[in-house]
């Protein structure tokens, strides 16, 4: 139907003939001649119909914003005055011979230029009208440009392209499964995966020795910018390659894409064990961008008399540090209040400071709440080690250690953001050497990675201490976010028992829910590992999208929802019926918190 996009067309098009198709995006009567903004997804072009085609013109003046259309005309160069250099097409228009209205349009519920007028909700019930914006035209443009390139670099290293089920059983990563009754299996259920990771590893029990996939995952959990309850992995596992090798190919990847697609050349990744991560950036995904840094000052707040330091300086799992602000003696009082009610959601009672104003002063060049709880050797030996100039503000947080990490964790990335202290525009970064376990509140142990990571112990060193015990995971992180994880796996039977006894899994639960692993290990398990990378975070980084939502086409709301479906929708009973299923009236009690929490 049609010759040539409409957005591609420049100068070297001047005197052809073309032919057209796309929606009206504006349409001007200028004094007897109608503009026509034609767009399709390469861009727009300008197309003029004039009174002397007679017949066009009368249609052309019945068009309407988003109207299909198709046209046929000479490519010529604009006048001088008329050249439009915002557009890329702005040098040329097409002079309309012939057109044809393909379609017709109401009025769109909001102007696609107005988008930021409008709520997300109206943006998402109307998806097929978003899309065609031209932002979000980029992103997904974009996002087939990466999965192209993805395929590419992992078919060049011999990786093959398997896919896994998706109805399956639980793939324990974490979050909540979702559920699909079974209609020929009275009461079962299947999980939609959360992640391939079981499916991966029996195919390196297999012999394919290098997998991937561009995978669906599924996970129940709270949502926020940079989750979504279905979203896509590049998943990836191989055999006989050691920690290094795994790191390296999929750092490759990530510095290929980054250099075909982005022109940047994000160099060699360097790596930090995740317990520096947390003592000096307060996260376990640490944006290398922000120069800032926490500072252990326990042993100077033992003796002081200000309870609030003191106290968690004399306690074990207590935590007192600084942080250091260049130039923060700037930030007026009342953001200083903000930043304290930031900390509390972190569960900081409170943020105290120090300005900096002259620290040749102790006595008067000091603008602080605390400086009269503090001896002035105590301050001075202070400043000296943030390394505190004269204008600088130094924070403070003293509680129990996950407190204090979490909350100038946090407040270090808000300031790194508000004050524009990002020193550079990516900063790639391994995180290594995480523990194997976490404590959580029952006092029993979690995987942090998932169960099937191999720890860097053996097993008896493992099950002597499991709380100390490493692992041999590792996040790739990019701007503080975490752009993929993986491991080496546990090909030993008994060692994956060990683990899941660690975790209170029991026997019977073992054989019950990962008999068919604990079999597969028995026969000739490989030394296996892999990873997997968040695709819809890896398009929002490179876009540079606010939202996860920005580059995958029809995302789920913050209380996922799609409202432009309706899904989830109600079922009729005769469907329930053939699932032997009986809906209960959900009890008053229970109403609250049934959608997650919001971002
Ligand atoms: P993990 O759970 O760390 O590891 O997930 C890997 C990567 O997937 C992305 N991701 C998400 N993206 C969007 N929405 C979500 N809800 C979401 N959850 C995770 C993140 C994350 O780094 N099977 C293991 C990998 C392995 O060990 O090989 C796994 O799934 O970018
Ligand atoms: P208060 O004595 O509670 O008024 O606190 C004095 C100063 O210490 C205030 O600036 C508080 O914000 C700060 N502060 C209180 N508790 C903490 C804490 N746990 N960590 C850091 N600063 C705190």
């Amino acid at each position: 139907m049609r010759s040539v996009y409409c957005g591609v067309l420049n100068a070297s098009n001047i005197d052809e003939e073309v032919t057209l198709c796309g929606w009206v995006d504006r349409r001007r009567d200028h004094g007897g001649v109608i503009f026509v903004d034609l767009r399709d997804r390469e861009g727009i072009v300008q197309v003029v119909f004039d009174p002397d085609a007679e017949d066009n013109f009368a249609l052309a003046d019945k068009v309407r914003p988003e109207f299909v259309l198709r046209v046929t005309g000479k490519v010529r160069a604009r006048s001088g005055t008329t050249v439009n250099s915002n557009m890329a097409t702005g040098e040329v228009e097409v002079y309309g011979t012939a057109l044809e209205i393909l379609n017709s349009s109401e009025t769109p519920p909001f102007q696609l230029d107005s988008h930021i007028t409008v709520g997300e909700d109206v943006r998402l019930k109307y998806r097929y009208l978003d899309l065609r914006r031209k932002e979000m035209q980029k992103n997904l443009y974009f996002r087939s440009k990466v999965t192209n390139a993805i395929r590419n670099y992992l078919d060049d290293n011999g990786f093959l392209d398997i896919e896994t089920p998706i109805l399956t059983r639980a793939t324990p990563e974490g979050a909540r499964d979702y559920l699909v009754p079974s209609r020929t299996h009275d009461g079962k259920f299947f999980a939609l995966p959360q992640s391939p990771q079981l499916f991966k590893q029996l195919l390196m029990v297999s012999g394919f020795d290098r997998y991937y996939q561009i995978a669906k995952c599924f996970r129940d959990e709270d949502l926020r910018a940079d989750r979504q309850p279905e979203f896509t992995q590049i998943d990836i596992e191989t055999s006989f390659m050691s920690e290094e090798d795994i790191m390296s190919v999929t750092e490759g990847m990530i510095r290929k894409l980054f250099n075909e697609l982005q022109g940047v050349d994000l160099g060699d990744f360097p790596r930090m064990p995740y317990a520096e991560a947390m003592e000096r950036f307060g996260s376990d995904k640490p944006d290398m961008r922000i120069p800032l840094e926490l500072i252990e000052i326990k042993d100077l707040m033992k003796d002081v008399e200000f309870k609030v330091f003191s106290a968690p300086a004399n306690d074990p799992k207590g935590r007192v540090t600084a942080m250091r602000v260049p130039k923060g003696g700037e930030i007026p009082r009342k953001r200083i209040d903000a930043y304290t009610k930031f900390v509390s959601i972190y569960g900081a009672k409170g943020l105290a400071y120090i300005k900096v104003n002259d620290k040749g002063d102790l006595e008067n060049g000091l603008q602080s709440p605390i400086v009269k709880f503090l001896p002035s050797e105590v301050c001075k030996a202070i400043i000296e080690r943030v390394g505190a100039e004269n204008g600088d503000l130094i924070f403070f947080g003293a509680d129990n250690c996950k407190v204090v990490t979490e909350a100038l964790g946090a407040l270090r990335c808000k300031l790194g953001e508000d004050l524009d202290l990002y020193t550079c525009e990516w900063a790639p970064l391994w995180v290594v050497d995480f523990p194997m376990f976490e404590e959580i509140d029952n006092g029993g142990l979690t995987a942090l990675h998932h169960p099937f990571t191999a720890p860097s112990c053996s097993p008896e060193e493992l099950a002597a201490n499991p709380a100390v015990a490493l692992s041999c995971a590792y996040d790739m992180v990019l701007n503080g976010c975490e752009l993929g994880g993986g491991s080496v796996r546990i090909h030993d039977q008994s060692m994956q028992q060990t683990v899941f006894e660690i975790l209170g899994i029991g026997e019977e639960e073992q054989r019950e829910k990962f008999g068919f692993l604990l079999d597969a290990l028995k026969y000739g398990a490989p030394p296996h590992g892999g990873l997997a990378f968040g695709l819809d975070r890896l398009i929002m980084l490179m876009t540079g999208s606010e939202s996860i939502r920005d580059v995958i086409a029809f995302p789920k709301t913050q209380s996922a929802a799609c409202v432009m479906t309706d899904a989830p929708g109600a079922v009729d009973n005769t469907q329930l019926k053939d699932l032997h299923i009986r809906l209960r009236a959900k009890p008053q009690s229970e109403k609250v918190d049934s959608a997650g929490s919001e971002e």
